[in-house]
């Protein structure tokens, strides 16, 4: 444990129940690969970009100029967390995909200076991530309880504790990435697990200029690029395929009708793949687009009618001066 013996003795350890396996994803995966590529467009879901390397490429993403996402987001944390803490009153902190919680401590000290923090409770799919993480949070924050769920949104969003009064924050736009009608489950579902006295802290990447949208997801050193493409050097090592990764090109694209990002990789010429795993062969003609993402972009007003469908209605609303990225606070009516 890293906590020095000038501690006090009150670091709790953390407490993590584990809902997923380490090799819980291969069916998943498996049944992805099958479905998206018998359909047409061929598509595949994004969390499949983000295996190690993946990861880091996403990590390097999130420094780019281009990608103000994640600065805008920590600015607006930086400058509003006391507000968000106090608007919300709670006294614990929930976050799903918590990874290595580095914007949770932004919220669990404005919390802990609120005096109110209890506890706060990290979800997400990486167990190691997970556990590493709850350790430090239970050293730097003595006598707070620290707790894990290891789960993934679709199935264990109900084995989240329900203890205290909740601010429950799910950042970095990731809720971008479903499509609506999935965006719609995931927030009934969510708001299902509710009560009375919990919140909802929403981090979103809000509708601008389509040339700086655009920009965000083709950067000039082309890491975002790789990170697309990064998918079927997965797909190559776990299913014992045979992409020619550098036969595909990164798209991604503004669809103002959708008020999305489309992001997917064009095949450079007609060309046949075998995915040995799954006894698959699959063709692409010349320009043939497999679609891997939608990065969704909000407006408030579109917000609020989606929390309300939902039964939960928006009491605070951050953004930066620019306008860029909206922080959404929301409570069960
Ligand atoms: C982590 C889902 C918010 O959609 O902006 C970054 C992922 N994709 N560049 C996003 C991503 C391409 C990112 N999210």
């Amino acid at each position: 444990m890293p906590h020095s013996s000038a501690e006090p003795a009150a670091v709790l350890a953390p407490i993590i129940d584990v809902y997923l396996d380490a090799d819980d994803w291969r069916p998943a995966l498996r049944t992805d690969v099958r479905r998206g590529f018998a359909d047409r467009p061929k598509h595949l879901p994004p969390k499949w970009f983000y295996d190690d390397r993946g990861s880091q490429l996403f990590d390097r993403i999130t420094r780019l100029p281009e990608y103000y996402l994640t600065r805008r987001e920590r600015e607006i944390l930086a400058t509003s967390a006391s507000q968000i803490a106090a608007a919300s009153a709670a006294d614990t902190l929930v976050e799903l995909g918590s990874g290595t919680s580095e914007k949770t401590r932004v919220l669990l000290d404005a919390l802990w200076a609120s005096g109110r923090l209890k506890r706060t409770i990290g979800f997400d799919v990486s167990e190691g991530t997970l556990r590493t993480a709850a350790s430090e949070l239970a050293a730097e924050y003595p006598g707070v309880e620290v707790r894990g769920v290891v789960g993934d949104f679709d199935r264990h969003l109900d084995r989240i504790p329900r203890a205290g009064a909740r601010l429950i924050a799910f950042l970095g736009s990731t809720i971008g990435n479903f499509a609506p009608v999935h965006r719609a489950r995931f927030l009934a579902e969510l708001a299902g697990t509710m009560d009375g006295d919990d919140s909802l802290l929403l981090g979103t990447d809000l509708v601008k200029d389509p040339a700086r949208l655009e920009a965000a997801y083709n950067d000039a050193e082309g890491i975002s690029h790789e990170f697309n493409k990064n998918v079927l050097h997965v797909l190559n090592r776990e299913l014992q395929a045979d992409f020619d990764v550098d036969a595909f090109e990164h798209v991604a694209r503004y669809e103002p009708e959708h008020e999305w990002i489309w992001s997917g990789l064009r095949s450079r010429r007609e060309q046949t793949v075998t995915i040995a795993a799954l006894d698959m062969t699959v063709t692409f003609a010349a320009d043939e687009m497999l679609h891997t993402e939608v990065s969704a972009k909000f407006r408030l007003d579109g917000l609020r009618e989606e929390l309300a469908a939902v039964g939960l209605h928006v009491t605070g609303h951050w953004t930066d001066p620019a306008g860029d990225y909206g922080l959404t606070l929301a409570q069960p009516r």
